[in-house]
């Protein structure tokens, strides 16, 4: 199912990748042991950038790829972390690759394309919506799907988090 921009709880706007990395590293500071966090957004609006960054102050060393191609990659850091993009994926294969398995284990899932495997995807979530507004800036949207993920929202409009 799309990710539907009415229903979001928080929105706002970014003017280079420095916003994108505040985002990223507030997040990674909250995950916990089974953190899902959904990302959308048009090819280019952002969401391996996101993930990149989202690793790094998670305390993965080395490069984060792209897992267009590979479709999961795990990495170490602070907590084991999944990096998923099921663009490629066909919700059958998703279940048949054990993917769900990923999203209750010990580790902090992100998953590229998550709307295409809806069905597949624990009902606790953070749900991030990526827009292209110019070549750096984005419009992001955040909907949490029940705790923790609505005190993160609430503490990231309380704290001023996102100033730039
Ligand atoms: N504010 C921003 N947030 C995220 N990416 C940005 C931003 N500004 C520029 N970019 C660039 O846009 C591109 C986004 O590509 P990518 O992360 O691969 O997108 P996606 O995975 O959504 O297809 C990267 O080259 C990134 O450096
Ligand atoms: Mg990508």
């Amino acid at each position: 199912m799309e990710f539907d921009k009415l229903s979001a709880k928080l929105v706002f706007e970014i003017k280079d990748l420095a916003g994108t990395e505040k985002l990223a590293a507030f997040l990674a500071g909250q995950a916990l042991a089974g953190t899902v966090i959904a990302l959308d957004g048009d090819l280019g609006a952002g969401k391996t950038a996101f993930s990149q960054l989202f690793a790094k102050h998670l305390g993965v060393k080395g490069t984060v790829n792209s897992p267009t191609f590979t479709l999961i990659k795990e990495y170490k850091g602070r907590l084991p972390f999944y990096h998923m993009d099921v663009y490629r994926l066909s919700l059958d294969e998703a279940e048949e690759l054990g993917l769900d398995e990923y999203f209750y284990g010990q580790g902090v899932t992100l998953v590229e394309w998550a709307s295409l495997i809806t069905d597949i995807l624990p009902q606790n979530l953070l749900h991030i919506y990526l827009e292209t507004l110019s070549v750096t800036e984005r419009r992001i949207y955040l909907k949490a799907q029940g705790q923790p993920y609505d005190d993160w929202i609430y503490t990231l409009t309380e704290n001023g988090v996102l100033e730039q």
